[in-house]
């Protein structure tokens, strides 16, 4: 199982890649909001600095394409494909 480098506001972790990253970050206890995880509120989102991830499927009002096309996210739709840096957005 490969694993990847993850970080978040500049706190790093290892995991397994198969995860979504706000299951990562709460398994290492990192906080992120989050409410719905399932793509619908947005609360989660996050900006990705680096690195590359695949986005399931989420609510275009909880993560607009514009936002999508900025490198903006959401963590509990995120699943890292590399190591990933990335920042908690505080909405
Ligand atoms: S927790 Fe609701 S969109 Fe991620």
């Amino acid at each position: 199982m490969n694993k990847i480098k993850l970080t978040i506001n500049n706190q790093t972790v290892y995991h397994p890649m198969e995860v979504d990253v706000l299951s990562i970050a709460r398994k290492h206890f990192i906080g992120i909001p989050y409410a719905c995880c399932g793509g619908g509120c947005g609360l989660c989102k996050i900006k990705v600095l680096s690195g590359n991830y695949e986005i399931g499927m989420a609510s275009k009002t909880a993560l607009t394409d514009d936002e999508r096309k900025e490198g903006y996210s959401l963590a509990c739709k995120t699943y890292p494909k590399s190591d990933l840096v990335i920042e908690i957005v505080r909405i």
